[in-house]
């Protein structure tokens, strides 16, 4: 999840002085932050560090990343011309992913055999972004546009799903062990407006790495509603926000995919046998899957104790052997 390292202080003394874009353009600094939560907490697979806005950037969107607020986009997107000044800008070539393969590669080496998992955003989470020009609430902007012109909706998502998919594709073949698409916002839409006009921009994003055989998680958060239809744009395995309990979100996925989550942030901020048990009872109700990638349900909090969340994985390891 994104900010995993934020709550280190050996995060904060390699970051000082770099903006949050800069440094994951910097190959020998987005591995070092990659690997930096992984030595501590020794957890099974580490998190290429980079964005959702990094394909933006490298393609020449005027885009930052402000601290406390989000992605912010110097030019909002919201017209048919608007559309054509950012195809104007030229595909997501090689060169320009260049920072991001040579990052991941250095990654990789430096794991060994602890698995390395890449992402990128969705289509709709990068549209909102692009259409509202910042963090949003409600997304409405975004969510007029998909009603208002439906056609420049459509360029839209169509251009930000080769965009995206591209920048997957990237990391994949660099040597990341798995693919990640985050639609983070996507909970802000009803299932209908989700099937007709995200969806298959959805599918067209993780088509990018079909071929390449790793396999897919696709992650939201308030989706529970949209569980299924996140899972039939072709993904492997569906992420769960804490909003909803496992064995709810594994028996509206039919039993047979795969989930990943959900341990409440909120939690790593309770008392030690509060969380236990929060954890215990999310293992357990992981368990009727036919896999479980134990995680948070969303990101973590910069102000997390990071012992605490060593203490999780721990916890996890043990549960795992049958030790606790
Ligand atoms: O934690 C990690 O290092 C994993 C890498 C990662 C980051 N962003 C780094 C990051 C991942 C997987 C993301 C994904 C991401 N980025 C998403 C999708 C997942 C989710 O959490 O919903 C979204 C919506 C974004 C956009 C974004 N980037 C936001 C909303 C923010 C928070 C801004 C703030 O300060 O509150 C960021 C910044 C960001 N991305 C940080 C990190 C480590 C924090 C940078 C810092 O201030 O040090």
């Amino acid at each position: 999840m994104r900010q995993a390292g934020r709550s280190l202080p050996e995060y904060r003394a390699a970051r000082a002085g770099t903006a949050m874009l800069d440094s994951c353009l910097d190959p020998a600094l987005a591995s070092e932050l990659t690997l930096q939560p992984v030595r501590r907490h020794g957890v099974d697979a580490g998190i290429f560090f980079s964005d959702i806005v990094v394909p933006l950037r490298l393609v020449g969107v005027d885009v930052e990343i402000k601290p406390g607020v989000g992605p912010v986009i110097a030019d909002p997107v919201r017209t048919a011309d608007d559309v054509a000044r950012l195809r104007d800008l030229g595909p997501l070539t090689a060169e320009r992913l260049a920072p991001v393969a040579e990052g991941v590669a250095l990654t990789v080496a430096a794991l060994g055999t602890t698995p390395l998992i890449g992402f990128a955003g969705a289509p709709f989470t990068l549209a909102a972004y692009l259409v509202e020009g910042g963090p949003s609430r409600d997304h409405l902007a975004a969510r007029t546009l998909m009603h208002a012109d439906p056609a420049v909706w459509d360029d839209l998502l169509t251009w930000a799903a080769d965009v995206t998919g591209t920048f997957l594709r990237a990391q994949v073949e660099a040597g990341t062990s798995a693919a990640q698409l985050f639609d983070s916002w996507a909970g802000s839409l009803s299932l209908a407006d989700y099937e007709a006009r995200v969806a298959p921009a959805s599918a067209r994003a993780l088509g990018h790495v079909r071929d390449l055989g790793v396999r897919t998680v696709h992650f939201g958060t308030g989706t529970s509603e949209l569980l299924v239809a996140m899972r039939d744009v072709g993904a492997d395995v569906v992420g769960v926000d804490h909003r909803l309990p496992l064995d709810e979100a594994v028996r509206r996925l039919g039993g047979t995919t795969p989930v990943q989550g959900n341990i409440d942030p909120a939690l790593l901020f309770a008392p030690w046998p509060v969380l236990e048990a929060h954890v215990r009872d999310v293992l357990a109700r992981g368990a009727g899957a036919p896999g479980h990638v134990v995680n948070l349900g969303h990101g973590v909090p910069p102000e997390t104790d990071p012992d605490v969340l060593t203490r999780v994985v721990r916890l996890v390891h043990d549960v795992e052997v049958g030790e606790a």
